[in-house]
């Protein structure tokens, strides 16, 4: 069955049956893929645990509809066309029956090396295609991946692999990211001091960098695969066993690990996919985002392969070796639907129209945005320039916590709207509260964005920690799930996403912890105390600006070093203030309005400041802004 809704009445059907009987629609759409048996029932919830679970006894494995399902209709299809980071070195195609094997032999791989059902892997690599079968690979034999973006520290990897306890760690000697070469297995060695649960490593070469192989514990990935069977039966799961924990910043705390279940996320990518992009029978699908996020999950991984689509990995980055490589890609395989990042925009924007006028762009029918909202200059030049103003620009809403795309336009069947993640897909209640948690129904109204009912990839828990998801995301409203987002209804009753209204910051379309950096920050022996707000930034989206207590001057630099040993170099401070105090209520509580603000460079009104404990430290911020 063909679940692409091709026109707005049908999307207004398609929706309002998702609300009338959520059951029968999802039930409808689920029944299209392989299970091993059948679901009881197809929802059972409740927010207050939260309790959500969907196709109730299911039995399935999402790589047998990610893969096996294919093999006849589409064996020789290609399933995964891989980019080198150097255009000189050739390309990829891994048809969807070399996937098969690939994933299968790797499977037993990982087996003969001690890894089963419900053991947790961490996944710390480039983008290679190697990656993906490491995902789908753990899938297949029910292992729980989490990755970690290779970007991150050795003190970040240790904390994740701390938490989920992971018994095994997949990463690369070292990872090609444009003219660089960065070292990417000396840093699992570096955490795996700080960690006592990793049995074994598998390393794939990849950069030919000399590493160390630690004797008993660390494998090449080409010695564990070679000689092994690529026939491997694929584990029963159920709908709710756990698929893959994905680590994610909030508003408080470390960093915590966003669980996806096997079955509801499955249905969900794969209908979200088909239907925001439009994805047709033979079409190349490119979205260029790292699979350390969820976005490389749900739309370079599962999603596409689910729906037995072509999807593009790209190993590089957009401006090397010129600024013109995503043009140069997009015409070298003929992409037809493309999906990236405002600040990728905003940063290729800069450079002016010159990287683009060698290519076509021709075969582009829909492209997309993700991840921050993005403003109408950058929507209107990507629109222009990369659309050649015919392909519809889907800009999607959607969170670590959410598993799919909640809020966008269906290419060319909604109409789009610039800046406006549009309307709901089906099956997505949003609705828009007051800080009471009064709903405000009606057009052009404002305020924080919950959503009233589930969907089959709503996040289940948050890994060991269930109290925390409940009072995270289903505690600040009664019945609701909390998305942490502003938005504004407009008079057309289309959604704007305004930007997150808690302590994270969306730092080039990353998610970052406030607290976090602050944290990072404060390790360094010379500061005091630090606050960290996020401030507008041309490129970025939002920039980092931390006002630091120190004992000692001229330290900036000393403490971006902390930050990137402890985080990573994406938590790093843009701007650092050193400050002899920070404004504060008789209560202790930091004001955080009013750093934003100076941050910003809006200081025209900085609103009541007479209940500060200390109100003339302000005009020190004031006149101290960097
Ligand atoms: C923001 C990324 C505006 C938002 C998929 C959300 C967006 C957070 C958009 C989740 C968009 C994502 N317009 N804001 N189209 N997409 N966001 O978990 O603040 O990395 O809460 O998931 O990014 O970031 P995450």
């Amino acid at each position: 069955m063909d679940h692409r809704i091709r026109s707005l009445s049908e999307y207004t059907q398609a929706y309002d049956k998702s609300v009338e009987n959520p059951e029968e629609f999802w039930g409808e759409i689920a029944s299209s893929f392989q299970w091993k048996k059948k679901w009881d029932d197809v929802l059972n919830w409740n927010f207050k645990g939260p309790d959500v679970k969907w196709f109730i006894n299911g039995k399935l494995n999402i790589t047998e509809n990610a893969l096996d399902r294919h093999l006849e209709t589409r064996g020789d299809q290609v399933a995964i066309l891989w980019e080198p980071n150097d255009p000189n070195e050739p390309h990829q195609e891994i048809t969807f029956q070399q996937l098969h094997e690939k994933v299968c032999q790797f499977s037993n791989a990982m087996k003969n090396n001690g890894v089963g059902k419900g053991d947790r892997v961490i996944i710390y690599m480039p983008m290679v295609p190697e990656a993906a079968v490491a995902m789908l690979a753990c899938a297949r034999i029910g292992a729980i991946h989490s990755v970690v973006f290779a970007g991150f520290s050795a003190n970040a990897l240790a904390d994740r692999i701390n938490d989920c306890g992971a018994k095994m760690v997949l990463t690369s000697d070292g990872n090609f990211r444009g003219a660089k070469t960065i070292e990417v297995k000396s840093v699992v060695d570096e955490a795996l001091e700080k960690t006592s649960t990793v049995e074994k490593v598998i390393v794939f070469q990849r950069t030919r960098t000399e590493v160390t192989m630690k004797e008993g514990r660390d494998i090449w990935w080409h010695e564990a695969i070679d000689g092994v069977s690529s026939e491997n039966e694929a584990e029963e799961m159920d709908s709710e066993d756990l698929l893959f924990i994905l680590y994610t910043s909030g508003s408080t705390g470390q960093p915590k690990g966003v669980v996806h279940t096997c079955g509801g996320y499955m249905v969900y990518t794969y209908y979200s996919f088909l239907n925001v992009f439009q994805y047709g029978e033979g079409d190349i699908y490119w979205c260029t985002a790292d699979i350390g996020w969820i976005t490389g999950h749900s739309y370079i991984v599962y999603g596409p392969l689910l729906a037995g689509a072509t999807t593009m990995m790209f190993e590089g980055v957009p401006t090397y070796p010129d600024a013109g490589r995503f043009w140069h890609a997009c015409d070298k395989h003929q992409v037809n639907q493309f999906y990236t990042a405002p600040t990728a925009i905003r940063a290729l924007e800069a450079h002016g129209l010159e990287p683009l006028e060698p290519y076509k762009l021709d075969s582009l029918k829909v492209i997309g945005s993700v991840g921050e909202p993005i403003n109408e200059e950058a929507w209107h030049w990507y629109h222009l320039n990369v659309g050649k103003g015919n392909c519809p620009l889907v800009d999607t809403w959607w969170q670590t916590e959410t598993g799919g795309i909640m809020i966008s336009a269906l290419a060319g069947v909604t109409p789009v709207k610039p800046a406006h993640a549009s309307l709901p897909l089906p099956g997505i209640q949003p609705i828009i509260v007051n800080s009471e948690g009064n709903e405000l129904t009606g057009k052009n109204v404002e305020g924080n964005l919950c959503i009233k009912f589930p969907w089959p990839s709503i996040l289940r828990t948050t890994y060991g920690d269930h109290e925390r998801c409940r009072q995270t995301y289903f505690s600040a409203y009664e019945n609701l799930y909390f998305t942490g987002d502003g938005v504004k209804r407009d008079h057309d009753g289309y959604l704007r996403i305004l930007g997150r209204v808690d302590d994270v910051i969306n730092v080039s379309g990353h998610r970052m912890g406030t607290a976090e950096v602050e944290n990072a920050i404060d390790e360094h022996p010379k500061v005091i105390e630090s606050a960290v707000v996020g401030y507008p930034h041309d490129i970025k989206g939002q920039g980092i600006y931390a006002y630091i207590i120190a004992e000692a001057d001229g330290i900036e630099d000393e403490i971006r070093k902390t930050v990137t040993e402890l985080i990573g170099p994406i938590a790093k401070p843009d701007k650092i203030q050193l400050v002899s105090g920070l404004p504060k209520t008789r209560s202790g509580k930091i004001m955080r309005r009013i750093l934003r603000k100076i941050a910003s460079g809006d200081v025209s009104n900085l609103g009541d400041t007479s209940t500060l404990l200390n109100p003339e430290i302000v005009e020190e911020l004031k006149s101290g802004k960097v």
